[in-house]
């Protein structure tokens, strides 16, 4: 008797203790950890049919995709394979107080060819999709992208019902020039001129045309399945071409944009800036008596130029009965009418019912409601000579970056790398090449305007946030534009188009503290200077609360170059994961004691 009830007493002890145990664990586990170990070198391939030199991870052109779940932590050690300096930036993930691990030239000093360099983050209350490229000279010209996809925890609902599969897509305009190329023709003050084909994950066009595609492209193939729903990830990670997407005979139901759910719509096709994220429902509706065409056509040129500039990739049912043949959908007719595509823009609302990554609506942050603290208006030109070198600005200004990164030169406290006296409106006097920043104001609400006075559709893209889109329009922006806005569900994502001659505005709350780069996406453009950088220091942090403290293992150059160690590849565990691990020991050494 005795016995027994002592045995079941020592299991309801045990019961508890194993229940406590568990939930130890899961509060010493923490976040998850993904770890990569990428080599990005030269590969080659011969998209348009011709062999040339594309930029690999793992030798792969799309590289390696990151497919995580909110707030894991990322682990990427990359080791740079290329005879340049080269950093891979995320692109759309936020970096959360995390700057120190953005990859751009104004936070990290470029990893030297030969050497590697472990990115460590957290893809902190972000979903979507995102995507990494490299940030330096013309490096994303030859490649080096791949998808960064962030699915949500299984508690947090989706707005729709869960995919029958997930399809990523990377449209992208290609040179035969390899990028040190097309770096000499910029370098030496000339256009890069039209690109020579549009590639859709790296691969050349289907031959839907004998006399326009050579033989023996390989070209993409996605296999479906009738009857399901695919969400189809598309991202433009081209050098400056905007495309229009569309797949024969099926809708594209938008339902997010570079992180944030969208007020569900269909379209039947999508225009996609240099730089832009979208996410498609696509249902499989059709009766298979052919393949379909997937299709993403150069926007805005004429129809000699658009032959050569449209990819195309193929969608192929199961149950399909043959090759997709006739004509591909039609793009858009609308090379001299504005209208279309900027109706098409306003129209990506945001879905203010919808949990983003927490449980609460993403509108629940009424960002119309906000005041306005500080005001930018980012006027471009066409590039022009300044000093004898032919650059491109804002407000004109052509951005220099400087040796030393400037969240190290802030850190460190070196004098004279930058100036925070970036103007805020555009200023009637000769452009020059500076090295002057915005300074931004630590939780302040800010509004920038865009004006497009170049003669293309450029995009812009903020790093370490996102802002809201709330208006777009032709001619000069004026106080009165406002009127315009919408304070209601502008959606809130990080790259936005700006068409020639028109302007778009967006507000950003700057809560996020670090040096982070604004920049038009448009790969020449960027190159020849047009970008800046928004400083936003919190002026009570002290203890490294809104900034984590550098890594490290962060590289040293410019003025700090005496600091930088001969590369050794001992691993180091960083302070906080030996203490977690202490922990975990302490309680494993606990557990089995008491068990
Ligand atoms: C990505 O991860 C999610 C969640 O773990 C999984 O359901 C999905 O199949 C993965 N997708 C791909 C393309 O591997
Ligand atoms: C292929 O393209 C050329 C040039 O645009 C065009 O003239 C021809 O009609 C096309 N062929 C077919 C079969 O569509
Ligand atoms: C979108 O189009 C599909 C057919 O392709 C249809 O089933 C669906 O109801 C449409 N959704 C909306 C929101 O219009
Ligand atoms: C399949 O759909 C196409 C396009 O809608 C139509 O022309 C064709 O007749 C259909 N074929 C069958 C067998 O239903
Ligand atoms: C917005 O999101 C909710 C989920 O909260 C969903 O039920 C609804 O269909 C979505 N509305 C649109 C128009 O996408
Ligand atoms: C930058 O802005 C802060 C307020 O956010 C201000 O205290 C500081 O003086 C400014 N710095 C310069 C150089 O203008
Ligand atoms: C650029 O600005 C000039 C002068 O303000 C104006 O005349 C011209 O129309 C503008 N061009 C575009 C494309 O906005
Ligand atoms: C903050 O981080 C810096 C390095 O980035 C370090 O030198 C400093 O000691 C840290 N301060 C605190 C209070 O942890
Ligand atoms: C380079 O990689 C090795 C592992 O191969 C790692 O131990 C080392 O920390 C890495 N170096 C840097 C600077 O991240």
């Amino acid at each position: 008797m005795d016995s027994v009830r002592r045995r079941r007493r020592s299991a309801g002890t045990c019961a508890v203790l194993f229940l406590l145990f568990v939930l130890l664990r899961q509060c010493l586990a923490g976040d998850p950890y993904a770890y990569y170990e990428w080599e990005v070198s030269y590969v080659a391939a011969a998209p348009l049919g011709v062999k040339q030199e594309a930029i690999g991870i793992n030798g792969q052109l799309p590289g390696p995709a990151l497919n995580v779940t909110t707030n894991w932590n990322l682990v990427v050690n990359v080791r740079n394979g290329l005879d340049e300096p080269l950093l891979l930036t995320w692109h759309g993930v936020q970096q959360r107080k995390s700057p120190w691990q953005d990859g751009v030239a104004g936070t990290n000093c470029a990893i030297p060819p030969g050497w590697n360099w472990t990115y460590q983050f957290q893809v902190k209350d972000q979903v979507g999709s995102f995507f990494y490229a490299p940030s330096t000279a013309l490096h994303r010209a030859g490649g080096g992208y791949g998808a960064i996809t962030i699915n949500n925890r299984d508690v947090i609902p989706l707005p729709f019902p869960l995919p029958d599969g997930d399809i990523t897509l990377f449209l992208a305009d290609w040179y035969a020039r390899d990028h040190r190329a097309l770096r000499r023709a910029l370098d030496a003050g000339e256009p890069l001129g039209p690109p020579d084909g549009v590639l859709i994950n790296g691969l050349g066009p289907y031959r839907y045309n004998d006399t326009l595609v050579p033989p023996g492209v390989t070209y993409e193939r996605i296999n479906v399945d009738p009857g399901r729903t695919y969400r189809l990830r598309v991202h433009n990670v081209g050098v400056a071409a905007s495309f229009n997407f569309r797949i024969q005979g099926h809708n594209l139901l938008l339902v997010e944009a570079e992180g944030s759910y969208t007020s569900q719509q269909n379209y039947t096709n999508m225009d996609i800036h240099v730089g832009q994220s979208y996410s498609f429902l696509v249902t499989m509706d059709q009766n298979a008596t052919t393949d379909y065409y997937v299709v993403a056509s150069a926007r805005f040129v004429d129809a000699a130029a658009a032959d050569k500039l449209t990819g195309v990739a193929i969608l192929h049912y199961s149950n399909s009965q043959g090759p997709a043949s006739g004509p591909l959908p039609d793009a858009p007719d609308d090379q001299y009418d504005t209208a279309f595509s900027i109706n098409q823009a306003r129209s990506i609302r945001w879905n203010v019912t919808a949990s983003g990554a927490r449980p609460n609506p993403q509108g629940s942050f009424h960002y119309g409601d906000i005041t306005v603290t500080d005001v930018y208006l980012l006027q471009s030109r066409p590039p022009e000579l300044i000093d004898g070198q032919m650059r491109a600005t804002l407000n004109g200004i052509s951005y220099i970056a400087p040796s030393t990164p400037l969240m190290l030169a802030q850190l460190f406290n070196i004098p004279g790398v930058y100036k925070l006296d970036f103007p805020n409106r555009p200023i009637n006097r000769p452009p020059k090449l500076d090295t002057s920043i915005i300074n931004g104001t630590y939780k302040g609400f800010m509004e920038i305007i865009f004006q497009n006075n170049a003669t293309a559709v450029q995009s812009y893209h903020l790093d370490g946030y996102a802002f809201f889109v709330v208006g777009m329009d032709y001619g000069l922006w004026t106080e009165n534009s406002r009127g315009t806005y919408n304070k209601w569900d502008g959606v809130a994502r990080s790259t936005i188009q700006v068409f020639p001659g028109a302007w778009t505005s967006v507000l950003v709350f700057l809560d996020n503290a670090g040096i982070w780069n604004l920049r038009v996406e448009n790969l020449d453009a960027w190159y020849l200077g047009q970008e800046v950088y928004i400083s936003v220091v919190n002026p009570e942090d002290s203890s490294n609360k809104t900034v984590l403290p550098l890594p490290d293992n962060a590289i040293f150059c410019g003025a700090l170059s005496s600091l930088q160690k001969e590369q050794s590849h001992r691993f180091q565990y960083s302070e906080a994961s030996q203490i977690a691990r202490l922990w975990k020991m302490v309680f494993l050494i606990a557990w089995l004691v008491l068990w």
